[in-house]
């Protein structure tokens, strides 16, 4: 049996090693942040982080990820606590539809995590793999940055710089 860790919670899973992760997270786990939307590894919609990594999990079987820790925009926060990244999509309203958003939220902190200082033009390439149709695209770079700058100023607290 396969035992994965998902938002800092060991579980077992009673799909077949070959199932996509995001079956997993929204069919056994009852995580729906991460959305269904090619399956083919072209929208970047199903996006969660993998040790630091931004990963589509509809194209990533669970016999890869044994071991590893899975991290789902669910781990990020909750609705009554938003952790940085949620908070600022939440304050520049970021969304229309919103069926993209968990993924891009995923990549951003996955961006972040490994650069707080990232560039506008980082940002804009790293985001290149997700797809959106309703266009709040300037929205979403304002709520990035937002997020960094909280990030950043967390970060600089703690080490006290
Ligand atoms: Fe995974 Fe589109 S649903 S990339």
């Amino acid at each position: 049996m396969t035992t994965l860790s998902v938002n800092g919670e060991s579980r077992s899973i009673k799909a077949s090693p070959d199932t996509p992760l995001l079956y997993v997270l929204r069919d056994e786990f009852g995580l729906n942040a991460a959305k269904y939307g090619c399956g083919l590894g072209q929208c970047g919609a199903c996006t969660v982080i993998v040790d630091g990594k931004a990963v589509l999990s509809c194209v990533t079987p669970v016999l890869l990820l044994e071991g590893r820790t899975i991290t789902t925009l669910e781990g990020l926060g909750s609705q009554d606590a938003p952790g940085p990244m949620q908070r600022a999509f939440i304050a520049e309203q970021a969304a229309q539809c919103g069926y993209c958003i968990p993924g891009m939220m995923m990549r951003a902190q996955a961006l972040l995590d490994r650069d707080p200082h990232a560039s506008d033009e980082a940002i804009r390439a790293e985001l290149q793999p997700h797809l959106c149709r309703c266009g709040t695209h300037m929205r979403i770079l304002r709520a990035i940055r937002r997020a960094a700058e909280e990030l950043k100023t967390t970060a600089e607290a703690r080490t006290g710089q």
